[in-house]
């Protein structure tokens, strides 16, 4: 295939009129809207009237006049539908981090009798560390145990109180199956927690389909909701009122408005808000979750495979024996929406590929990853990423000393 080729392939896109509606710079091929995606149009403008006329003009009456005290639930019910749940099964709050601190908690006091939280070591560290946290607050002896990803379903004996997964590996963008896995922890009594952090807003996601007990994941990354945006979480309608967080707040209380000395739990899902919301990042994540319900998720997933696998396709062909080895499954039913290759020199090499404006980002230890939202990215950037790739790996360039020098962020 040819340059061309792939251009055709844009002029076909369903998808193609997507682009514009996000702010992306010019000479520059973004493959990293997997840790940060891009600025959609809209939202610079309804932060400005946010700010001016909700904050400025309407001060705290928009508190109600303005819904801002809904929106926690009201965009929650719009990311159910991107990830296959109910509309009141799904709130927007605080960081992917410590939703999922809410929900672990809420899991292990459902299943008092037992006591280890299974789960892999290449999880992301975030969801390893809250449970290390967790245990060590509960002081009754709950443990983590973590095996390979094909010893899961093994694992799962009759001390599994909870099966702990994220959905896509961020490392190597390798997919699990969700429903089998659920299945699997349901058999053995645990409940499943699921990480979409790497889902939501890449591809359909089937969470009721696949009975997943509880879920958790980001604003930042696939749902364009800009940096540090609140996260969300879902808690399967069945549990509602017996799966509590232990995070007691008052806006997660049955009337705030009471401002009782107890504590009352809500009865929906408003059980798992804290304390105020942000509002400022709540309208931003609003207007890049608005942007994914305009489309198909079943052609937003085509196309992610088409990227991924046009990439893998391109890269092995054109820089064969030049150190690159992929680490993203080639199957595409399991992989997420991001390829990834090792190479001895990965972050030396990705900084010179972000010099020549391919931009994706280095994971530990040798990783080079690029992520394809398939909102915004074309089928012919594909071609010139690997391209670049190539020219990068041919000349050696990479080995220039401005790109040896790790910064704090990689
Ligand atoms: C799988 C996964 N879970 C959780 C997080 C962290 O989420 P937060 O920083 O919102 O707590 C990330 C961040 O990249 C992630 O990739």
């Amino acid at each position: 295939m040819q340059r061309e080729d792939f251009e055709a392939l844009d002029r076909i896109d369903p998808l193609a009129p997507m682009r514009a509606k996000f702010l992306l710079p010019a000479g520059v091929i973004y493959l990293d809207g997997n840790s940060l995606g891009a600025l959609p149009r809209s939202t610079p403008g309804r932060l400005s009237r946010v700010i001016e006329q909700e904050w400025g003009e309407d001060l705290i009456g928009s508190w109600n006049r303005h819904g801002w005290m809904d929106m926690p639930q009201r965009i929650g019910a719009k990311i159910a539908r991107l990830i296959g749940t109910d509309a009141g099964e799904v709130v927007v709050a605080e960081s992917t981090s410590i939703n999922l601190f809410k929900v672990l908690a809420a899991a292990l006091k459902m299943r008092p009798g037992r006591r280890v939280i299974v789960s892999e070591a290449e999880n992301f560290p975030t969801d390893l560390y809250a449970a290390e946290g967790l245990a060590s607050l509960l002081e009754q002896g709950h443990t983590l145990r973590l095996v390979v990803a094909n010893e899961l379903a093994q694992a799962l004996d009759d001390a599994a109180a909870v099966l702990l997964l994220t959905h896509v590996n961020f490392r190597t963008g390798s997919m699990h199956d969700m429903a089998a896995l659920t299945n699997a922890a349901h058999a053995a009594g645990a409940l499943a927690i699921w990480d979409l952090a790497h889902s939501a807003g890449a591809m359909p996601v089937d969470l009721e389909g696949a009975r997943a007990d509880f879920a958790i994941g980001c604003g930042y990354k696939y749902l364009n909701g800009g940096p540090g945006a609140p996260a969300f979480v879902y808690v399967a309608a069945r549990h509602h009122g017996q799966a509590l967080q232990p995070l007691y707040g008052w806006l997660g209380h049955a009337a705030p408005f009471d401002f009782a000395a107890s504590y009352r739990p809500a009865a929906g899902i408003r059980q798992y808000v804290v304390g105020s919301p942000p509002i400022l990042a709540l309208a931003a994540l609003e207007e890049g979750v608005d942007l994914l319900l305009q489309v198909d998720l079943t052609q937003l997933r085509a196309k992610s495979l088409a990227l991924t696998e046009a990439f893998i396709a391109l890269v092995e062909a054109r820089c064969a024996g030049l150190g690159l080895a992929l680490a993203t499954p080639r199957d595409s039913a399991r992989r997420g929406s991001q390829v990834s290759f090792a190479h001895e020199h990965g972050y030396a090499l990705m900084q010179a590929l972000i010099a020549r404006g391919v931009v994706g980002d280095f994971r530990a230890p040798d990783l080079i990853r690029f992520g394809f939202t398939p909102l915004y990215i074309r089928h012919v950037d594909v071609w010139d990423a690997a391209e670049i790739l190539r020219e990068v790996l041919v000349t050696g360039e990479w080995r220039r000393p401005e790109f040896q020098n790790r910064a704090a962020v990689t």
